[in-house]
């Protein structure tokens, strides 16, 4: 995918996936004395910067973590609402999602969700299947654990049907297994809200994801935020086990396609 360069990120190399934890709605909210309600609302206005900003930069892919496993323990009337914004955002924005030419998917157990909800994300999923520009893909119920165990689990059937020899299981039999099966890993994984903490997303895909963290609250990190941190991955070095003597002599393994082309490159740091 060609890789459009800007005044604010040209020196440096765009990530191909970027991963966010959009965390401090209720937080923003309260600063502004009003239900927490107010704060998932202004965080879609965030969403809709951040997707806009990324088909701007060339991402290909952006994963938001919108709902966790553990979310679940929120008040019930928090989580109602949280389902009727998700409903409503996903009519809203995918429709803008799909003018831009976006690709939208949605991971995680969506067993648990209304069968109204579940019905609309496949048939979103379907009408934008064909289109390539950005995927979306939006983490609902999801959790790194949860993913790792269903992995586990498709293994496990394929080795009791007597398909799959135990023995020849390697870690590149497990990827197309996990709910991003077939999409590159994060290479850039932001979270917003002050907190340090990966909370169970994307495990095992970020093994080798460039962390980045601030205190801006979810609804105060708009399309200016993501372009600095974007900008801010593009000066970081990722060495990919290698020398910076290497390096040095062979260029920015940060920019397109110069380090290895495996993931799970063991040497990868
Ligand atoms: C974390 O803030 C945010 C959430 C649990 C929900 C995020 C949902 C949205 C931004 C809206 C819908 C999303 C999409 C993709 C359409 P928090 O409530 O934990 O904030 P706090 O830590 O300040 O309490």
């Amino acid at each position: 995918m060609a890789r459009p360069t800007n005044g604010r990120a040209a020196a440096g190399a765009i990530p191909r996936h970027v991963a966010i934890i959009m965390d401090g709605n209720g937080r923003w909210a309260r600063a502004r004395h009003l239900p927490r309600g107010a704060g998932h609302r202004a965080g879609v206005k965030s969403v809709r910067a951040v997707v806009e900003e990324s088909i701007r930069q060339g991402i290909e892919v952006l994963t938001l973590f919108a709902f966790s496993s553990e979310n679940w323990r929120r008040p019930q009337s928090e989580v109602d609402f949280l389902m009727q914004l998700f409903l409503t955002a996903l009519r809203s924005e995918v429709r803008k999602l799909k003018e831009q030419g976006g690709r939208l998917r949605v991971i995680g157990d969506l067993a648990a969700f209304p069968e109204r909800l579940r019905q609309e994300i496949a048939q979103a999923e379907a009408t934008t299947a064909a289109n390539d520009k950005l995927i979306l893909q939006i983490a609902a119920n999801y959790g790194g654990r949860w993913d790792l165990t269903e992995a586990a689990r498709r293994l496990a059937r394929e080795v009791a049907a007597g398909r799959l020899d135990p023995n020849a299981i390697e870690e590149a039999s497990l990827v197309p297994q996990l709910a991003t099966g077939g999409l590159p890993d994060p290479d850039l994984f932001i979270r917003t809200g002050g907190e340090q903490r990966l909370s169970n997303f994307l495990l095992w895909q970020s093994a080798y994801a460039e962390l980045y963290f601030t205190d801006l609250k979810w609804p105060d990190f708009g399309a200016a935020a993501f372009a600095d941190a974007i900008a801010d991955f593009g000066r970081r070095h990722r060495r990919f086990g290698q020398t910076s003597e290497q390096l040095a002599g062979g260029g920015d393994t940060a920019s397109e396609g110069s380090g290895p082309e495996s993931p799970h490159d063991p040497d990868r740091i």
